[in-house]
């Protein structure tokens, strides 16, 4: 705090990411990377590129990366806006698309980053309470709104909700927009993307974090109606010119050209968390249906904050949050068949003890 922070900076509650440990040996479980790594096309093109070309600035428009995106969604370039990371282009969202004067409605147990972008961008929200599974009930957001936004599947708890839904949420609500955040949809959920074109108000976004493995280039996306997709480039260009880089531009369009390491890196993190759900439920965890590369799970006995302190204790970081609800659960990527044994083995340990 400083006498040279403005009342708004002052009572901002930024958004806290999940812990990037400075050690290597840990397991690290706890923030939904990818344990495959890019595909290696993608870093053979990052490091052709990493030339003299650096000293010009990159494309503004990221031409070759949304004609990639379009070709692989079969939409077309005006209906794609690309940002640096999907975080920058649901910022973007809040800041554009929603109407500020009615709350925006989502879940009350989702991704936290959406009610640090209301008080951001001045927002009023509402957050639904998701039923006694955690699931998403499609008839409780049927009140009157300025937006409407949930991931599916939905984080922290991997759930998804079926089109079908989501088709019949859009039918009655089609004042506002609606956005399908689809961050973890490639790991068996099914994309939204196929109803934009009926749906004027609909945006969904994704982000090649996850299912592409590259959290560190910060590439994500939102395809839309081209009305939709204009409002974000004017607030775009009215912020930041080039939000994505040189290398990021093609290493990320180099990503959708591998469409055989995309499906077997993804394939690997699916049989992978269907064996963990196996493992964890024979150890007295109950563990939510999950579609995403993560599993929320509780102990039935255990407490989760002591879990966690003791899975920390042998290396393994997973993510606990200490909200209401959810306060006994725990949050585990999905990591390669070695990082599951470790899980395993700490847990086991832990569990052992009175
Ligand atoms: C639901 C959800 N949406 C969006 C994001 C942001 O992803 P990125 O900014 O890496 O594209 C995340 C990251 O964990 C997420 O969990």
């Amino acid at each position: 705090m400083s006498r040279f922070w403005s009342p708004f900076v002052k009572d901002l509650v930024p958004y806290v990411p999940g812990e990037q440990p400075k050690l290597s040996k840990l397991t690290k479980l706890n923030t939904n990377e990818n344990p495959y790594g890019p595909s290696p096309k993608v870093l053979e093109i990052i490091k052709d590129e990493a030339n003299d070309a650096l000293r010009l600035y990159p494309d503004p428009n990221s031409d070759v990366l949304k004609s990639a995106i379009a070709d692989y969604h079969g939409v077309s370039v005006t209906q794609v806006f690309v940002g640096n990371g999907s975080d920058e282009v649901l910022a973007h969202i809040f800041h554009g698309l929603f109407q500020h004067g009615k709350p925006l409605l989502f879940p009350d147990i989702t991704y936290s980053f959406y009610p640090v972008y209301c008080g951001l961008y001045q927002i009023p929200f509402e957050a639904i309470p998701l039923d006694d599974a955690f699931q998403i009930r499609i008839e409780e957001y049927r009140g009157i709104n300025g937006g409407i936004i949930f991931p599916n599947p939905n984080a922290p708890t991997g759930c998804f909700l079926a089109l079908s839904e989501i088709e019949r949420l859009l039918t009655v609500n089609n004042e506002t927009v609606v956005v399908i955040d689809e961050a973890y949809v490639d790991f068996g959920g099914e994309s939204a993307v196929s109803l934009v074109n009926r749906f004027p108000n609909l945006l969904v976004t994704q982000t090649l974090s996850k299912s592409r493995s590259l959290a560190g280039l910060r590439v994500g996306f939102a395809v839309g109606h081209p009305d939709l997709i204009e409002a974000l480039e004017r607030i775009k260009n009215s912020f930041n010119s080039y939000p994505l880089d040189r290398l990021a531009q093609l290493g990320a369009a180099a990503s959708f050209a591998d469409q055989a390491y995309f499906e077997q890196t993804c394939s690997a993190v699916i049989s992978e968390r269907e064996a963990m759900v196996a493992k964890l439920s024979a150890m007295d965890f109950q563990v939510l249906p999950s579609a995403a590369n993560f599993v929320f799970c509780r102990h039935r006995v255990r407490d989760a904050a002591e879990l966690a302190a003791g899975l920390r204790e042998d290396g393994v970081i997973v993510r606990h949050f200490k909200m209401p609800r959810i306060e006994q659960y725990l949050r585990v990527t999905v990591g390669k068949p070695e990082e599951s044994e470790m899980l395993f083995s700490s847990l086991k340990r832990i569990l052992a003890e009175a």
